[in-house]
């Protein structure tokens, strides 16, 4: 589930910070940060283990009943489209649902949808710096057909970074696997591997 004003909002943003990526303006520093958190693997990993390469950075988690699994479909997709290319880039996925998201589940989910794509968890608050860096809206929801459960209401935003850790642009929910690898080819092509 998403939230549709902070998804608009966030749309608009997509229109404009590619622009301010590129031309090296402040507002490119908006999303993004420094982060410590635990791999699926149990592995304790930070932003800085992936300098050199980009990233592409996807909040959910896995008992999200839509919304996640068809990003994540579509994030794979669009990897296998770029072809070598993108060893270049390592796919993160980061729970928005530490509480409930083990490094055990997290490895489960993230490999039926691609080898290289790497499971996120740690403490409440390792995930809150973390979602605060990438400005993700979450908030915690009870389903009314399972009120002793809860959901977790987030942003659907897969976020490019650079080689040097910074923001290049977002691919919002709803861009085809297609369109994503289009996104993101000029970026590649634009920093070449050293
Ligand atoms: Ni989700």
């Amino acid at each position: 589930m998403i939230a549709r004003r902070a998804v608009l909002a966030l749309l608009f943003a997509g229109a404009v910070f590619p622009l301010a990526a590129q031309t090296g303006d402040p507002l490119a520093d908006r999303f993004g940060g420094p982060f410590t958190l635990t791999a699926h693997d149990g592995r304790r990993v930070s932003d800085t283990d992936f300098r050199g390469e980009f990233m592409l950075v996807y909040f959910g988690y896995t008992r999200c009943p839509d919304v996640c699994p068809l990003d994540l479909l579509t994030m794979s997709e669009a990897l296998k489209l770029l072809g070598p290319v993108a060893g270049r880039i390592q796919p993160l996925f980061i729970t928005v649902d530490p509480e409930r998201d083990t490094p055990k589940l997290l490895a489960d989910y993230v490999q039926s949808f691609h080898p290289r794509l790497l499971g996120l968890t740690g403490s409440e608050a390792d995930i809150a710096t973390a979602v605060k860096a990438y400005k993700v809206h979450r908030v915690k929801y009870t389903p009314a057909n399972d009120p002793k459960t809860y959901g977790v209401d987030h942003s659907s935003l897969t976020y490019l970074m650079g080689p040097d850790g910074k923001f290049r642009t977002l691919v919002p929910h709803d861009t085809t696997a297609a369109r994503m690898a289009d996104i993101l080819r000029p970026y590649l092509a634009r920093e070449p591997a050293k």
